[in-house]
Order: C-alpha cells, then sequence, then structure tokens
C-alpha cells in the first residue's frame, strides 16, 4: 500500500459538467465504518443544497433503505432490478428530503450474488440499470455491503468513483490494500473510468489519542486523497437511524449533521461544482460550513411524529 504508483491510475477524479451524472460508490470491505451513514447524510447534505441525490442501496442489510425511512422489504428493490423483473424507474423512491431519493435494498439481494454468479457479464448488471435511467440526478451514492463480493464489484463497475469511508480505530487501515488492489483490478479490466473520490474519517474521538495517530496515518498515506472534513464520533448520528431520517433532519444543529454539510461543501469543491442546481430546495441561511442550519425539509412533523426517547436530559453528540 505504501506504493503510490501502485493505484497512481486510481487517483486524478474529474471535475463534474455542468448538468452531467456522476455514480460514486461508498465501498469499504470492513464493516461497520459508516459506509451507510455517509450515504444517507452527504445524500441529505447535497440535496438540501439543491442537487438531486439517488442513493443506491446495494446491500441487503437494507440499512440505507430503512436509515432513509422505508420499511425493510419494499419492492421492487434493487434485486427484481437487477433480475430484470423491474425497470429501475419502478424502484427509486421518494424519501422526506427533497431532492433526495433512494433505490431500496431487500434481503434476497444476498441471492444476487449466488444467481448472478452464473450470469453472462455479471459484472455488469448494475452498471447497466443505472447507465440507462440516472439522468437528472447530480450523484448517484451507492452503498455497498461489508464485502468486496459481486455485489462491490457490480457497485465498483458502475460508479466512476470511489469513496472510503475510514473508521478512527486501531486497524483503520487493514484490508484498505484489499480494497484498492479491488479497486485497481476492476479499473484495468472492467472500468477504466474508475478512480478515488477521496477517503473519509469516520468516527472521530477528539477525546482519544488512537483518533489522532490514526487520522496522521491515513493522511500520511493518502495525502491530499483524503477529506478535510472529519466526521466526528456522535451520539445523534447512531440514533438517526432508528427514526428511519438523516441526522440531518431530524437535528441539524448536532455536529454529526454540521459535519456531513461541511463534507457537501467539500464533495463539491472537489468535483469543480460551485452552484447548487438552480432549485434550491433548503439552503440554509448563512451559506456553508458552522452557522449554516438547514432549514427543515416541508412534511417532516406529519412524516415523522417527533419522539423522544432519550428524555429531557439527553446530550446532544
Ligand atoms: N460518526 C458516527 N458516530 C457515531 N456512530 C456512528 C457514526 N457513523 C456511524 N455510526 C454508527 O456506527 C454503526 C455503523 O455505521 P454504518 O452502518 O454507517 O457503517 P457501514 O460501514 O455501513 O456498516 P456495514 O459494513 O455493516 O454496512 C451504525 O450503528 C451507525 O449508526
Ligand atoms: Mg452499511
Amino acid at each position: 500500500m505504501d506504493s503510490h504508483s501502485f493505484y497512481s491510475q486510481l487517483l486524478e477524479i474529474r471535475p463534474l459538467q455542468s448538468g452531467a451524472c456522476r455514480v460514486v460508490s461508498l465501498a469499504n470491505q470492513k464493516g461497520g465504518v459508516g459506509k451507510t451513514t455517509t450515504a444517507v447524510n452527504l445524500g441529505a447534505a447535497l440535496a438540501q443544497r439543491g442537487h438531486r441525490v439517488l442513493v443506491v442501496d446495494a446491500d441487503p442489510q437494507a440499512n440505507a433503505t430503512t436509515g432513509l425511512g422505508l420499511e425493510r422489504g419494499a419492492r421492487p428493490s434493487l434485486y427484481d432490478v437487477l433480475a430484470g423483473s423491474a425497470p429501475l424507474r419502478a424502484a427509486v423512491r421518494g424519501t422526506a428530503i427533497p431532492g433526495l431519493d433512494v433505490v431500496p435494498s431487500s434481503g434476497d439481494l444476498a441471492g444476487a450474488e449466488v444467481e448472478l454468479g452464473s450470469a453472462e457479464a455479471r459484472e455488469f448488471r448494475l452498471a447497466r440499470v443505472l447507465g440507462r435511467d440516472v439522468a437528472g440526478y447530480r450523484w448517484v451514492l451507492i452503498d455497498c455491503p461489508p464485502s468486496l463480493g459481486l455485489l462491490t464489484v457490480n457497485a465498483l463497475v458502475a460508479a466512476a468513483d470511489l469513496v472510503v469511508p475510514v473508521q478512527c480505530e486501531y486497524y483503520a487501515l487493514e484490508g484498505l490494500g484489499a480494497l484498492l488492489a479491488t479497486a485497481e483490478r476492476i479499473r484495468r479490466s472492467l472500468n477504466p473510468a474508475l478512480r478515488i473520490a477521496g477517503f473519509l474519517l469516520t468516527m472521530y474521538d477528539a477525546r482519544t489519542k488512537l483518533a489522532g495517530q490514526v487520522g496522521a496515518e491515513v493522511r500520511s498515506h493518502f495525502g491530499s486523497l483524503v477529506f478535510r472534513t472529519v466526521v466526528p464520533r456522535s451520539v445523534r448520528l447512531s440514533e438517526a437511524p432508528s427514526f428511519g431520517e438523516p441526522v440531518l433532519s431530524l437535528d441539524p444543529s448536532s455536529r454529526g449533521a454540521i459535519s456531513y454539510r461541511l463534507l457537501a461543501a467539500e464533495f463539491e469543491r472537489r468535483y469543480g461544482v460551485d452552484e447548487p442546481a438552480a432549485e434550491t430546495p433548503s439552503r440554509g441561511p448563512g451559506g456553508r460550513g458552522y452557522g449554516t442550519i438547514a432549514p427543515e425539509p416541508a412534511g417532516l412533523v406529519q412524516a415523522w411524529p417527533p419522539k423522544e426517547p432519550w428524555g429531557a436530559r439527553e446530550v446532544r453528540g
């Protein structure tokens, strides 16, 4: 992994032309590093900044699906689309965040790994179904399962860019070599367009020395490829999925929400996209970054009556 030359072909991300769509996969075969949390909240933050975003849940665990308020088992799902029994359009669902749509997953997607195993051009299934039908979105964010199996390979073949969430814990770098080797193999053989859009440090706990050390190590390996925005460990981020909504709408002023808004701004800059699309559903009054409180999306209260399972004394994380 020390050899930059090995994956140097993966490095240069290309700016996004106006009106174009970019498919980005969030992948790391290590489990629980923040792939889904990032797909949901970066998606919501970009949508709140005025972009149309589609989250594709490619994980049979369906955490992005439920995290965006859809019931587990929503049909048609990505499984039906990959199996050829439903068009992508039929599987696209709206969410309570204007501009943010999702293609739900279902448990039987796990079977797709096996069923596609013998199919012709099995690595290109997702690329083909997306290729036909994502016009109108600015970004398509594919939430990958924690493996380097066929679903992740499909996601990397379908994507132009790869975002790698890295948890600020011991062994954070473990497995990144295998992930990058897989990405490089896919770039050479199946998808020459594949690039790394960035590494994202997640679950950063400023109180621990370890988080700082891991952050420094990841930056020393990957330099400017690491997003400057760091996602802190935040209780609110981990609670949001139980409400079926992004923390961006659940608690817009929490540290987790602020960090994903900062990431969205950095993401736009990385793609050379400065101005959100003309119709801005909900842009905060203060511009970017800290101090930006995105207005609550319309219809939120009706969609999710407020619940307070933690009592009045809860500490915002
Ligand atoms: N910054 C954070 N602070 C606190 N908890 C977090 C943070 N990010 C994610 N979590 C929580 O950690 C757990 C794992 O996060 P997440 O589901 O996003 O990871 P993942 O990489 O998608 O996992 P998997 O590999 O199982 O798909 C979840 O319970 C999530 O709510
Ligand atoms: Mg996940």
